[in-house]
């Protein structure tokens, strides 16, 4: 088993696509102190984000980058890596950043990268993965934190939180009772990296009790 990082206030950087929700519970979850990290830097690869506006609102560098102004993958995502090396990023945080990770960023931020996931993994892996728990008839769903690797969505999980599935629901009803428990445990699961207690052996992530 290995620990995955030492005790330490977090640097963090959060990559978003979108509305940035995530982004402001785990902004809300510092200032309340409940979590020992800073806010580094957000970045977005859409210029229209409301993340990015809201990252910028809160006195955070907020930065656009267009993975069409490079000429492959590999350099959108060097360029991704040298922004988080300026600001020595230790954790680089998924809230909605619906990009496929590749592995230079992979490889330079090996198991220090984390995403969530509005389903109970490994079930609903993708888009719309409300839509499909309405679809497929489930009574519970629910969030995944996990670490991420090649695949979409299959990384190490960190913390999983449960919430039913009724008859009457749709994908957004679905996507709002999800989100109470993502704001709730996003941060959580970060905090088990500040306070240096998780650990990785194969796929499988141990927390250390306190
Ligand atoms: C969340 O539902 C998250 O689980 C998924 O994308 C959504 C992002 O929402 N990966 P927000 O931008 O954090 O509000």
């Amino acid at each position: 088993m290995i620990r995955i990082m030492e005790p330490r206030r977090l640097k963090l950087a959060v990559l978003a696509s979108g509305r940035g929700s995530n982004f402001d519970a785990i902004y809300s979850a510092i200032a309340q102190g409940e979590l020992e990290a800073d806010i580094k830097i957000l970045l977005s690869d859409q210029k229209q984000a409301p993340a990015l506006e809201k990252a910028a609102s809160r006195g955070i560098e907020a930065l656009h980058i267009n993975p069409r102004d490079y000429k492959n993958r590999d350099e959108y995502e060097n360029y991704i890596v040298s922004k988080l090396r300026e600001h020595e990023v230790d954790l680089v945080v998924l809230a909605g950043y619906m990009r496929l990770v590749g592995k230079v960023f992979l490889n330079a931020y090996k198991w220090r990268i984390i995403n969530i996931h509005p389903a109970l993994l490994p079930s609903f892996t993708g888009l719309h993965a409300q839509q499909q728990a309405v679809d497929y008839g489930v009574r519970y769903s629910g969030c995944t934190v996990h670490l991420v690797d090649e695949g979409m969505d299959t990384g190490p999980i960190i913390l999983q939180a449960v919430v039913p599935v009724y008859q009457e629901d749709d994908e957004e009803s679905l996507a709002k009772r999800i989100l109470v428990e993502e704001h709730k445990n996003y941060w959580r699961a970060l905090q088990l990296f500040a306070e240096g207690r998780l650990f990785i052996d194969g796929r499988r992530i141990h927390i250390e009790r306190t």
